[in-house]
């Protein structure tokens, strides 16, 4: 707070109370001076027979108006409530709430290191260390990844076993701890401009069987492998340790349309998830490494149950499950 602040509220608090004492000297000393005539109105009538008395308030009351200011003032010397002064107590939220963290910190941490005593497997089939898990997931990974994991646009999709920066546990506990950066450099002028651009975003789509122009991707064919194979292999099968994405699977962190893979290949894309070692520790981070395992798991158990079972009980089944 700036000064001019602080002195705002000062001058706020000390009027509030002064008035307040003000008023309630002048409304004793009216009652005292106008001593009513017991039986005395003040003359008001309402619905012909409705009178108004004029009576005094009680004492009891009165005593209840002065001990609230000196209860105010009481307070405003213990906490801190008067703008510069900052109280006996020196009480304070930021201070209470990290008291609070320490205390759930300490509450906590011998769960979490219980949890990472455990392999993957058992953390998997572990219910309580899985609620734990979607806990944790909601509170530092949905708001990215979706509350379901599901991703979005950039933000890749953590429930389908298809893996930008690789699926074993090693790698996602990686991911988690220490972050990713997936750069790609734009290729509008090696390419020879847009015409360069648009045969090898044929190319591309062609690799996942998605609709082209096979003219156009039998020219982007020859450019791929000059310019793109490197990160992405001469298959376009992709390589986790750059973090460059499988092209052939038709499962895509941008938009598959002709358009967005145009935009990828001419400026290329720089893409962050940001590390959690600091902000978690290793403790929960193993934890959610396998609660993010756990997803993809469901899934892929949920679609083989849907593709053995062709009823839709079974179906709605697996969708639940995936829930
Ligand atoms: C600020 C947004 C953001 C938050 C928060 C975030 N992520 Fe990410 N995450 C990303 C982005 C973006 C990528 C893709 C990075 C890239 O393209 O290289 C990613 C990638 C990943 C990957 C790698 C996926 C793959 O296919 O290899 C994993 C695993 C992951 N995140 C898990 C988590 C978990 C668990 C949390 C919570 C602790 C989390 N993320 C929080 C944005 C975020
Ligand atoms: C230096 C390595 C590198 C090269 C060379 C490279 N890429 Fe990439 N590419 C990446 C990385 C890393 C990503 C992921 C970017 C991210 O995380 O956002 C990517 C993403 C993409 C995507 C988006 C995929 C999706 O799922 O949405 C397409 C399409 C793509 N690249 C095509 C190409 C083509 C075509 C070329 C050649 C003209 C090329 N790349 C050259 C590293 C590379």
């Amino acid at each position: 707070m700036s000064m001019g602040w602080q002195v705002y509220v000062l001058v706020l608090v000390i009027f509030g109370i002064l008035s307040n004492w003000v008023l309630l000297r002048w409304t004793t000393r009216y009652e005292i001076t106008h001593k009513p005539e017991q039986g005395e109105t003040t003359g008001h009538v309402w619905d012909e027979d409705l009178r108004e008395y004029n009576k005094p308030l009680p004492r009891w009351w009165l005593r209840l108006f002065q001990l609230t200011i000196i209860f105010s003032i009481g307070y405003l010397i213990l906490y801190p409530g008067s703008g510069v002064y900052e109280g006996v107590l020196g009480w304070s939220q930021a201070q209470q709430y990290a008291e609070q963290v320490e205390q759930a910190e300490q509450k906590y941490a011998p769960i979490f290191a219980a949890y990472a005593e455990q392999s993957p497997q058992q953390l998997m089939a572990n219910n309580d260390a899985m609620s734990a898990g979607f806990n944790l997931f909601g509170n530092h990974c949905a708001q990215c990844h979706g509350s379901g994991g599901r991703g979005a646009v950039g933000f890749p999709n953590l429930t389908d076993d298809d893996w930008q920066w690789g699926g074993e546990h090693e790698q996602i506990l990686n991911s988690i701890m220490n972050g990713r950066n997936g750069v790609m450099p734009g290729w509008a002028t090696p390419l020879g401009g847009d015409k360069g651009v648009t045969n090898v975003a044929h190319y591309v789509r062609s690799l996942s069987g998605l609709e082209h122009d096979a003219e156009a991707a039998a020219a982007g064919q020859q450019q791929f492998g000059m310019f793109c194979a490197a990160c992405h292999g001469a298959e376009g099968k992709g390589n986790p340790m750059l973090g460059a994405p499988n092209l052939t699977d038709d499962t895509w962190l941008y938009r598959a349309t002709l358009d967005s893979i145009k935009h990828t290949i001419a400026n290329g894309r720089n893409n962050q998830m940001p590390a959690f070692a600091d902000t978690l520790g290793a403790d929960k981070v193993k934890l959610l490494a396998a609660y993010v395992q756990s997803l993809s798991a469901s899934t892929a158990a949920a679609d083989s149950a849907a593709n053995s079972t062709a009823t839709a009980d079974a179906a709605s089944a697996a969708q639940l499950a995936v829930q």
